[in-house]
């Protein structure tokens, strides 16, 4: 298969795209919005929420060997004080002088404030975490933190879901969902933020098969972005190197993928050793460790992680799947995702408005919507849907004409090649399967 080449863009491109098609708006845009923080409109919520069924798909249900949870945000404070975040998770923060503006230290170039030149004062560690209160009283005693990482919640429920669900090691617990680092510097539209989704799942192994496993899961990982459509010329595996490796970890790699303002991590894959379960162990008196009946011996296991970003994922979808084609006023712009990715994945468009087809339109949306996330669309020009349905990179349209109301077939249109085909309505079902089959086909290298 021959490589895709897309066009791409530039990410002020894509900002713009997505205000003006509903992938994603400023929070609290009335109020002037909040600095950083995102919010996902009608085709966004369905491109992320097809981003993390995609991961969940592969992680969890399509595996014998990993399990689900849905944890808490707010954890007993202890949790953070046992994992190192309370001590460690934080970055170097230095102020201006002059106009107090706050920065990373590793972030900036130079010894003087980048908006002023004045001097800086000296660099203090700052912790990332959220911090709030628990009831009604706001003391120290009622300090909780809004999670950092949905991780932990996997270490202090091990024994609950080993116990409940029977599984031997190795095995692992995944989670989706949100987590909260209070970021010096967020930027770049939804790549850093202060509230973000996290998809993680945690691998308890046996010592010893460590690095087998963290061989492994890199490897899953970096075919799990190809697979659902981003291009392998646009991904890259970064061995961290032993200063950067976080508090936890005995070796970390990142997938990182080639955004318009430079190389950018996705998704972090460590092996934690066996750092947090001893940690929690000892701080909360529970026997953490695991007894293997094969090997009759008992051991604290090892964690190898697989820790992604749902955001940035998204985002590196909706920047990879960018395409323009043509000139002038010939110009379409095209999201090529991948069908499983795409916020919809077929759109009926009823050639007019006119109540002699809107019935048997509805008919046809109302068969699509049992097995497709199907769009409705009878506003405006025919043309100009099939323009605004290829820019929220629908695979497929089906136009319902006069003609259908004679022979009960209707257009399936593509959004790659554009092509027509003429299809009756009980044929449609395996025909959109089929070209959705092909398209998928396609989006590999
Ligand atoms: N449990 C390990 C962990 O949290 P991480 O590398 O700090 O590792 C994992 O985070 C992923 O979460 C990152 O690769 C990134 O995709 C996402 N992420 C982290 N901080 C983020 C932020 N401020 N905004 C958006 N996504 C973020």
């Amino acid at each position: 298969m021959a490589k895709r080449t897309l066009t791409g863009t530039t990410l002020d491109t894509i900002v713009s795209l997505a205000k003006r098609r509903g992938f994603v708006f400023q929070s609290s845009e009335i109020y002037g919005g909040l600095s950083s923080v995102w919010d996902y409109g009608p085709v966004g919520v369905e491109l992320k929420r097809n981003v993390k069924d995609a991961w969940w798909k592969s992680m969890v249900r399509e595996r014998d060997d990993v399990v689900g949870i849905d944890a808490s945000i707010l954890m007993h404070p202890d949790v953070w004080v046992a994992s190192g975040h309370l001590d460690s998770f934080t970055d170097p923060l230095v102020e201006c002088q002059e106009c107090h503006r706050r920065f990373r230290q590793d972030q900036i170039e130079g010894d003087t404030c980048p908006d002023c030149g004045g001097a800086f004062g000296e660099p203090r560690q700052f912790n990332l975490m959220f911090k709030t209160f628990m009831g009604p009283v706001e003391d120290s005693s009622a300090t909780v933190y809004l999670r950092p990482e949905t991780a932990q919640a996997m270490f202090v429920n091990f024994e609950n879901v080993q116990t409940s669900s029977r599984k031997k090691i190795p095995f692992g617990i995944a989670q989706i969902g949100k987590s909260f680092r209070n970021e010096i510097t967020p930027g770049n539209f939804t790549f850093r933020t202060r509230e973000f989704e996290q998809m993680e799942m945690e691998f308890f192994c046996e010592p010893g098969t460590d690095d087998e496993w963290h061989d492994y899961w890199m490897n899953f990982s970096m075919d799990w972005f190809k697979k659902f459509g981003i291009r392998g010329e646009k991904l890259m595996l970064r061995v961290h190197d032993a200063d950067e490796l976080p508090h936890y970890s005995k070796a970390s790699a990142d997938v990182e993928y080639e955004f318009p303002w430079g190389w950018g991590e996705l998704e972090t894959i460590s092996n934690r050793t066996d750092f947090d379960l001893k940690a929690h162990a000892e701080k909360s008196g529970k026997d953490l460790s695991y007894f293997d009946d094969q090997k009759k011996e008992r051991y604290v296991p090892f964690v190898v992680e697989p820790a992604m970003g749902a955001d940035r994922s998204a985002l590196a979808f909706l920047l990879d799947a960018y395409d323009e084609e043509g000139e002038g006023k010939d110009m379409r712009v095209v999201l090529r995702f991948h069908p499983d990715i795409a916020p919809f994945q077929v759109a009926v468009l009823p050639l007019s408005k006119k109540d002699t087809l809107s019935p048997t339109a509805r008919r046809v949306y109302d068969l699509l919507l049992a097995n497709f996330n199907a769009q409705y669309d009878d506003t405006q020009s025919i043309g100009r849907r099939y323009r605004r349905q290829d820019e929220i990179g629908t695979p497929l349209c089906v136009t319902v004409d006069f003609d259908t109301l004679d022979d009960d077939s209707v257009t399936i249109r593509n959004r790659d090649t554009m092509e027509q085909v003429r299809v009756p309505i009980d044929n449609l079902e395996a025909a959109i399967r089929e070209q959705l089959n092909t398209m998928r086909a396609d989006c590999q290298e």
